[in-house]
């Protein structure tokens, strides 16, 4: 039977192993199944939110700020698909873009005329874009970005800050990542530019781009990006603003324009496509025209029903004004979080991460086995009340999460509070 959220608001009791357990039996079973043909049962992020026992891994359908997991309950969901979704679930004008676009066959031979159409919209929207180049996904962009600069440079080695995606070039040194290569591609921390400047050092010449997932930089000081845009110029090297997260998400646009740093390169890619699979690197001509007989070519890369998705999706973040309902409920949002968890005395902390749309709330005890249960029993306890909160990712607001969501997410929030108190 479905829940609706707050459905466990009659009570702040902690639940029981059993009755958590007994809310998500349709996902255990699917895990199960899943761990005999799938490695691991997952992938990493579908990684489960505290345990397979008690909470919910698979969902089955959602539509607007709401999703439902295989057991039929049902929760305001702040994850969005890690920011992918950004009007809402199955936004009919979205949609119906993409699907009309399908029935004409979306994949064909050679050029579309929506290859032109989708980069033309993309120029205005970004500090000092004037050509860009379409793909598919966040890893791509991040990836074609850094190929295009070193072909621009003729250097080889990358500075970077962050996320930037999966590939061998941006993970850990592992065992099974090349050998060498995180040596040409060292990293800084955005907030202590004085790391860049020593890698800068140690490489004089070599350093063909420094990119830089904005994110990385809290507080977030314009005067800080600045600093690390100067000491990258300084060194002949690229700057490259990495908003496959941030872009489209806030006024106007990109952090590149708020903190008023117009980066050489810019990729682009969750917000855009509202679900569909597309991403964009956009900057100087001078610099993207080495692009033009450079590999970065894929079969799937023209793939037209995305293109029509994120058509669609600009038009409805203008329209709707959409930047500013996010800042607002997120907003809203961490005010109401921080106020609770002052009001019992929780050592815990609500922030933007670094911008109010994408909020996160973070346990902050000394003790960290004391930490982890306040942690665990929290996130529980508020997805038992119907509202998807991730325990170790940033959250994402929609155009689709109302104030009503908002306050029911805030009592929810106080309930799971209340329980997670009571922990010693
Ligand atoms: C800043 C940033 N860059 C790149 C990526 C990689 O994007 P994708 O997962 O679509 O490959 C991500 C994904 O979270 C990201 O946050």
């Amino acid at each position: 039977m479905s829940q609706s959220p707050g459905a466990r608001d009659a009570t702040f009791d902690a639940l029981t192993e059993a009755e958590l357990g007994n809310r998500y039996v349709e996902s255990r079973a699917l895990y199960e199944r899943a761990s005999r043909v799938i490695p691991g049962g997952i992938h990493l992020s579908g990684k489960p939110l505290v345990d397979v026992a008690t909470t919910p891994m698979y969902f089955a359908r959602a539509k607007g700020a709401r999703i439902w997991d295989v057991d039929g309950n049902e929760y305001i969901d702040y994850l969005m698909a890690f920011g992918a979704i950004f009007l809402g679930y199955a936004r009919e004008e979205v949609e119906r873009a993409a699907f009309e676009q399908a029935g004409r066959g979306h994949l064909l031979s050679l050029n579309h005329p929506l290859h032109v159409d989708f980069i033309e919209a993309l120029l205005p929207l970004f500090p000092g874009a004037e050509m860009g180049i379409f793909l598919r996904t966040g890893s791509e962009a991040t990836t074609a970005a850094l190929r295009v600069a070193r072909k621009f440079t003729g250097r080889r080695r990358v500075a970077r800050c962050g996320y930037h995606g999966w590939h061998d070039w941006c993970l850990p040194l592992e065992t099974f990542v090349p050998e060498g290569l995180a040596g040409q591609v060292p990293e800084f921390n955005a907030n202590d530019p004085a790391t860049l400047e020593a890698v800068l050092r140690a490489y004089p010449g070599e350093v063909a781009a420094v990119i830089l997932a904005p994110e990385m930089v809290l507080p977030h000081e314009p005067a800080v990006f600045r600093r690390l845009a100067d000491l990258t110029r300084r060194a002949g090297a690229l700057f490259i603003m990495d908003e496959v997260k941030t872009g489209l998400r806030i006024a106007p646009n990109s952090v590149s324009e708020r903190v008023q740093v117009v980066p050489d390169l810019l990729t682009i890619s969750k917000a855009l496509g509202n679900g569909w699979p597309v991403a964009a690197v956009l900057g100087r001509s001078e610099v993207l025209q080495v692009a033009a007989g450079m590999h970065y070519s894929a079969t799937f890369h023209g793939d037209t029903a995305a293109m029509a998705a994120a058509l669609a999706t600009l038009s409805l973040i203008r329209s709707l004004d959409v930047q500013a309902h996010v800042f607002r409920l997120g907003q809203a949002l961490i005010d109401v979080l921080n106020a609770l968890a002052r009001e019992l005395s929780l050592p815990a902390h609500a922030f933007g991460e670094p911008l109010p749309p994408m909020p996160f709330f973070r346990f902050i005890d000394p003790d960290p086995v004391r930490n982890a249960a306040l942690t665990r029993c929290f996130f529980r306890e508020v997805l038992a009340r119907g509202v998807l909160l991730h325990p170790r990712h940033l959250w994402f607001l929609s155009a689709a999460h109302t104030d009503e969501d908002i306050a029911r997410t805030l009592e929810a929030a106080r309930q799971a509070m209340k329980v997670a108190a009571t922990v010693r």
